[in-house]
């Protein structure tokens, strides 16, 4: 395939980002997108220019560094994929892809495609953990009887990844959808009792210093989600939220 890449470059967090236009050949639809951006980054580099600098690490929709807006969407017209996961056979032969960072008031632009996303580990730090008796007398984990529904509703809120294409997609560049999720593992179970009421105050105060917008119940963030998460999640934080409140 030969395309025409549109790609946002910016050298530092203080500068101004401009559009540049790449054209590239020799793309199979095999490859991922991460590595059509390799394979343009090493005829970047054998022509003495500066390679495009993007996020990544596993490569295989893990770690949710690979955070990419490619042709408005976060990470691309694919459903349930991340960037690294998306095969050039998603696109035709011919075909222009604008690629940019994903944008947030939350999420600076470090260099080119890559984003702070520091502020969501903040919102983790916050209330992201549970407490465990170390006593001698823990009780095994497995010896608690857990309802399968909410194990099972536990875990599929465990599997967001914290890439942050909720954000990229929300109008208002709510991280709702993150924070419910991270809210929503802890709070189905037992274990996750003991710091319900802090937890919930606690993510949602720092979701808000952090700077994201307000939920609209638009969607668009479930939509875009690699990893499915819902949008019952969202009701469930606000539930919680409500019930701490009241408890004071
Ligand atoms: S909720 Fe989905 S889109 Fe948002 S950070 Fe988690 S995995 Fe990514
Ligand atoms: S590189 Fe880890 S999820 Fe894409």
């Amino acid at each position: 395939m030969k395309l025409t890449l549109k790609i946002w470059r910016q050298d530092s967090a203080n500068s101004k980002g401009t559009m540049q236009t790449y054209p590239i050949e020799g793309i199979e639809g095999d490859m991922s997108f991460l590595e059509m951006l390799d394979v343009l980054n090493e005829g970047l580099i054998n022509k003495g220019e500066t390679p495009v600098e993007f996020d990544h690490d596993c490569r295989e929709g893990i770690c949710g560094s690979c955070s990419l807006q490619i042709n408005g969407e976060p990470h691309g017209p694919d459903r349930m994929v991340t960037t690294c996961q998306l095969h050039m056979r998603s696109f035709k032969d011919g075909d222009t892809i604008v690629i940019e960072p994903f944008r947030a008031k939350a999420f600076p632009v470090i260099k080119d495609l890559i984003v702070d996303r520091s502020a969501f580990d903040r919102i983790q730090q916050s209330g992201g953990y549970v407490s465990v008796n170390t006593s001698g007398n823990t009780l095994d984990a497995n010896a608690i009887p857990i309802n399968k529904q909410d194990a099972d509703s536990a875990f599929a809120a465990a599997a967001c990844i914290g890439c942050g294409a909720c954000v990229a997609a929300c109008k208002n560049a709510s991280a709702m959808l993150f924070t419910s999720a991270k809210v929503s593992q802890y709070a189905l179970l037992p274990q996750g009792q003991v710091e319900a009421t802090e937890r919930v105050e606690n993510m949602v105060r720092q979701m808000d210093l952090e700077g994201f917008g307000n939920c609209t119940n638009t969607g668009a963030c479930e939509i875009e989600c690699p990893k499915g998460i819902s949008l019952e999640n969202i009701a469930r934080l606000n539930r919680e939220f409500l019930s701490a409140n009241i408890k004071g």
